[in-house]
């Protein structure tokens, strides 16, 4: 009997987020959308939605990191722009209002400076997302982890594996998500990876 390869998988996924692959495959993102990954780091997340017909946009603060995620969408999506990645802060995307059929932000949030610059991003994000589309967030939270972290500053937290995080809590999340008239797609999913950090999936549809 013919089996099909199992390490075909990482071949053809990459390093994709696998709370985002879930949102694969209960068939979220489909081919043709247009896409931004917010905080894109070098497009671990996107690699594999531009080989399969997504249109990415990127944007990181770092200069470095668009180089890469440039260098890899001329590999594996030549049509793309360079000019889809741009090096920019996501507390002022340099993206039209309603924009994006989707946006995604992964383990990005909770480097945020403050609550207001967490605020701006979330405000940012939603901006450019077009009514009907889908916010993928994943961040680390206080969620299971209440009173288990060193607090350092106002929502400020030493990490157990060295940096200080902005760790939003439970209340400031719905307080949010009320305030942006968000349908929840997903009910909160929180992950606790022992004695270290919580990270929260938001995935919202803005209407
Ligand atoms: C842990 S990496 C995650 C990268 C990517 N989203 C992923 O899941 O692989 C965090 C990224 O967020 C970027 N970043 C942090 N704060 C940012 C901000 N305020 N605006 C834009 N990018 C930011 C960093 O430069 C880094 O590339």
């Amino acid at each position: 009997m013919f089996h099909l390869p199992l390490t075909s998988l990482a071949a053809q996924l990459g390093d994709i987020d696998i709370y985002l692959f879930d949102q694969l495959l209960k068939g979220r993102i489909r081919k043709g959308v247009t896409l931004l990954d917010a905080g894109c780091g070098t497009g671990r997340n996107i690699r594999y939605l531009m080989q399969a017909g997504v249109k990415a946009f990127g944007a990181d603060s770092s200069e470095a990191a668009i180089a890469k995620v440039r260098a890899m969408a001329a590999e594996v999506a030549p049509a793309t722009s360079a000019k889809n990645f741009v090096v920019s802060d996501l507390a002022a995307l340099p993206f039209a209002d309603e924009q994006f059929d989707v946006v995604l932000c992964s383990a990005v949030l909770h480097f945020a400076k403050d609550e207001m610059h967490f605020r701006g991003m979330v405000q940012e994000l939603w901006r450019v997302l077009q009514p009907g589309g889908m916010l993928f967030c994943r961040l680390s939270t206080t969620i299971g982890m209440e009173g288990k972290l060193q607090q350092v500053g106002e929502r400020l937290y030493q990490m157990p594996h060295g940096p200080a995080w902005f760790l939003a809590d439970e209340k400031l999340l719905r307080e949010l998500l009320a305030t942006l008239g968000a349908t929840m797609l997903e009910p909160l999913k929180t992950v606790l990876v022992e004695q270290d950090r919580s990270m929260t999936t938001l995935v919202l549809q803005k209407r």
